[in-house]
C-alpha cells in the first residue's frame, strides 16, 4: 500500500467524512457512557440488596419501574434523540445530484474500477480506471453500479460506503477539502482478488482538475518515435484491443480498463504496483503471478521480452 495515500475514517479530509466521524463519536461515546451508567447502577443495586431485608411488595414495584423506565422509557428517549440527530446531521442522500456537483460514474468489475467522466467542454464521455481525479471543495456525486457481482465503494477519508449492485444505480456523495491522494478499497467480498481491488482518489485544485479533464478527453496522440510505433503496432497485432480501449487506436471495448492515458495514473492493476515502464512490463508478462485469477492472461509465454517492453513503453508514455 502506498504510504503517502491515506485511508482512514478517523482522519477525515472533507466535510462529509467529518460529519460521519462526528456521528461515530456520538454513537461510540454515548454507548460507553450508557454502559458505564448501567454497570454503576447494577453495582449499587447489588450492594443495597445485600444490606436490606427482603420485601416482596417493594421489590415488585422496583421491578416494574426497572422494566418500564430502563426497558421502555430510556431506550425510547435515547433512540429518538439519536434518530433526530442522525437525520439532521448525516450526509445527505440525494436522488438527483446537487446543482454544483460533479457527476462521475463508477462501475465495479472483478477486480477493477471503471470510472466514467463527461467533458463539459466537448460533451464527450470517456473512461479511465482505478483512479478517480476530483476537484477540491466541490461535492462529487457518484453513480455506482457493477458489471458482475456485488462490490462496495469506500474511500474512508472522503465519505461513506455504498454497495455497487449489478443492474442498479446507487448514489454517494464525496468531497475533499484539501489536495491529496486518498486510498479506497472494495468493501464487499467479491471473489478471489477482492483484497486486491483498491482505488485511489486524487483531489486536485479546481483549475488543475479542469486541465486534467480536458487532456483526458482527448484520444491518444500518434506515436512520435520508432520505438513507440513498434509498441503501438505490437499492441494492435496481439489483439490487446479486444479487451482494452486506447482511444484513437482501437475500437471501444469495455471488458478491461481503458488504457488511453494509462501513463498518468499512479498505480497499475487496481493499486497493485506503482506505475512505471518496468512494472507495466512485468504486469503484462506475468499478471497471473501478481494477481492470480485476474481476467487477463499472462503474456510472457507468447510474447518475447522486447515486445512486452515496447508495448509497456507505448502505454506508459502517455499521461
Ligand atoms: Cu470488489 Cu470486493
Amino acid at each position: 500500500m502506498d504510504p503517502a495515500a491515506h485511508q482512514s475514517a478517523l482522519h477525515p479530509a472533507g466535510p462529509i467524512a467529518d460529519t460521519l466521524l462526528g456521528l461515530t463519536g456520538w454513537l461510540t461515546w454515548g454507548a460507553v457512557l450508557i454502559f458505564l451508567g448501567v454497570m454503576a447502577l447494577l453495582a449499587w443495586a447489588m450492594r443495597r440488596r445485600a444490606a436490606r431485608e427482603p420485601n416482596e411488595a417493594r421489590d415488585r414495584s422496583h421491578a416494574r419501574w426497572l422494566l418500564f423506565g430502563g426497558g421502555v422509557l430510556f431506550p425510547v428517549v435515547v433512540l429518538s434523540a439519536l434518530f433526530v440527530y442522525s437525520i439532521r446531521n448525516a450526509p445527505p442522500w440525494r436522488e438527483i445530484p446537487p446543482s454544483d456537483a460533479l457527476v462521475i460514474g463508477v462501475t465495479g468489475h472483478m477486480w477493477w474500477w471503471d470510472v466514467r467522466y463527461r467533458d463539459p467542454a466537448s460533451g464527450r464521455e470517456f473512461s479511465t480506471a482505478n483512479e478517480i481525479r476530483i476537484p477540491t471543495g466541490r461535492p462529487i456525486y457518484l453513480g455506482l453500479s457493477s458489471g458482475d457481482v456485488i462490490h462496495s465503494f469506500w474511500v474512508p477519508a472522503l465519505g461513506g460506503k455504498m454497495d455497487m449492485l449489478p443492474g442498479r444505480m446507487q448514489h454517494l456523495l464525496l468531497q475533499a477539502a484539501t489536495p491529496g491522494v486518498y486510498r479506497g478499497q472494495c468493501a464487499e467480498f467479491c471473489g478471489e482478488q477482492h483484497a486486491r481491488m483498491a482505488l485511489h482518489v486524487v483531489a486536485m485544485p479546481p483549475d488543475e482538475f479542469d486541465r486534467w479533464l480536458a487532456a483526458q478527453a482527448l484520444p491518444a496522440p500518434p506515436p512520435a518515435t520508432a520505438e513507440l510505433v513498434r509498441g503501438r503496432d505490437a499492441f494492435v497485432a496481439n489483439r490487446c484491443g479486444a479487451c482494452h480501449t486506447v482511444r484513437g487506436v482501437t475500437e471501444e471495448s469495455r471488458l478491461g480498463p481503458d488504457l488511453t492515458h494509462l501513463g498518468g495514473r499512479l498505480h497499475l492493476g487496481a493499486g497493485q504496483l506503482p506505475m512505471s515502464v518496468q512494472a507495466l512490463t512485468e504486469w503484462i508478462g506475468s499478471v497471473q503471478r501478481i494477481k492470480p485469477g485476474a481476467r487477463m492472461p499472462s503474456s510472457e509465454h507468447r510474447l518475447d521480452p522486447q515486445t512486452l517492453n515496447s508495448i509497456a513503453l507505448w502505454l506508459a508514455h502517455r499521461p
